[in-house]
């Protein structure tokens, strides 16, 4: 049986959540805010070009005939982008149910953001783990939430703490496959830390999908992707269940493949590598991070 991100018996599944996904203008993350809001979800989503989130927009309300559609401008490479975006989300919606943490990069060439930190590292670790902690109080008053980063079967090696930037030598695949183990190395020590408060954090791996991520590869990368690679709204199918299923409101600390529970490299179930990744990434985002009326969740 062909499983389907949205069936018509899913209407209404998600009337009364509030969703953030960021990164929804192409690939999985689009048709995964147009499955969620098919289901009748507040869909909320991030776009760094304002042009390309308004035709998403009306398009995610066209399909799904949904008026709760909105997206907020966000330069995820950015951290005080990513701050002023959550303090907007705050101010406009002050709840959420399910972050999805779905944007990510992949870059030929190392390039950095304008906070100076290489590109790969700042998209897609540095952005959801400051994004969560600023968004985690909304989260957790209004719980039960879902937290959900999508990873990759590409996750892999270790955290090259030496050198977590690759100011040395770069390499594309090794910054990827670093950021991706990230993602899931994030998502346990998160998934410990909120034991408890009726938050759960799962991660998932979509994988090979025909989407915009490998535009900055090589033309056989390219290639590889198109040919090879499921549809965008299939790539979506785990993403929308961890979001919206029963049969997960309870499940915490795992990574998804399929909608099934897959196990991952030894490296990311280290716990004292987790929390070394913790204290890194703490201190990268110090500035932005809630310290007063915010969190504590040492
Ligand atoms: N495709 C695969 O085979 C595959 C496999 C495993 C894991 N994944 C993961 O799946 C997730 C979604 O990727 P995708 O395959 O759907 O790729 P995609 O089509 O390229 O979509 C990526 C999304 O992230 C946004 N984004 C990228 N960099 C950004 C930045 N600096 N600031 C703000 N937004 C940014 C893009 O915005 P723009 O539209 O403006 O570019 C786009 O909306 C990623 O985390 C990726 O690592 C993908």
């Amino acid at each position: 049986m062909t499983v389907r991100t949205y069936d018509d018996d899913m209407a209404g599944m998600m009337r009364g959540k509030i969703c953030l996904i960021t990164g929804a203008t192409s690939g999985i993350g689009r048709e995964t805010a147009l499955a969620l809001g098919r289901m009748g979800a507040t869909v909320v989503f991030t776009a760094r070009n304002v042009e390309k989130g308004e035709t998403t927009r009306d398009q995610i309300m066209a399909v799904s005939k949904n008026e709760m559609v909105d997206f907020l401008e966000c330069e995820l490479s950015s951290l005080s982008s990513v701050h002023d975006c959550c303090t907007k989300f705050r101010e406009k919606y002050g709840g959420l149910h399910v972050l999805i943490n779905n944007a990510g990069t992949w870059e030929k060439e190392r390039k950095v953001s304008e906070d100076g930190i290489e590109n790969t590292f700042a998209v897609n670790h540095l952005a959801p783990f400051l994004m969560t902690n600023l968004l985690l109080d909304l989260m957790e008053r209004g719980s039960p939430a879902r937290i959900i980063s999508v990873s990759s079967g590409l996750h892999g090696g270790t955290v090259n703490f030496d050198d977590v930037e690759f100011k040395t030598k770069f390499n594309a695949m090794r910054a990827y496959r670093q950021s991706k183990l990230a993602n899931i190395l994030f998502i346990k020590e998160l998934s410990r830390r909120l034991t408890g408060t009726g938050v759960t954090a799962n991660c998932l791996m979509p994988g090979l999908v025909a989407t915009g991520l490998s535009r900055n590869a090589r033309a056989f990368g390219r290639a590889f992707f198109r040919v090879f690679g499921a549809s965008p709204e299939k790539g979506a199918v785990t993403s929308v269940y961890l979001a919206s299923s029963p049969e997960t409101s309870d499940i915490s600390g795992q990574c998804f493949r399929k909608r099934k529970v897959v196990t991952t490299s030894k490296e990311s179930n280290d716990p004292a590598l987790a929390r070394r990744l913790w204290k890194l990434s703490e201190n990268y985002t110090q500035r932005w991070l809630p310290h007063e009326e915010g969190l504590d969740l040492s």
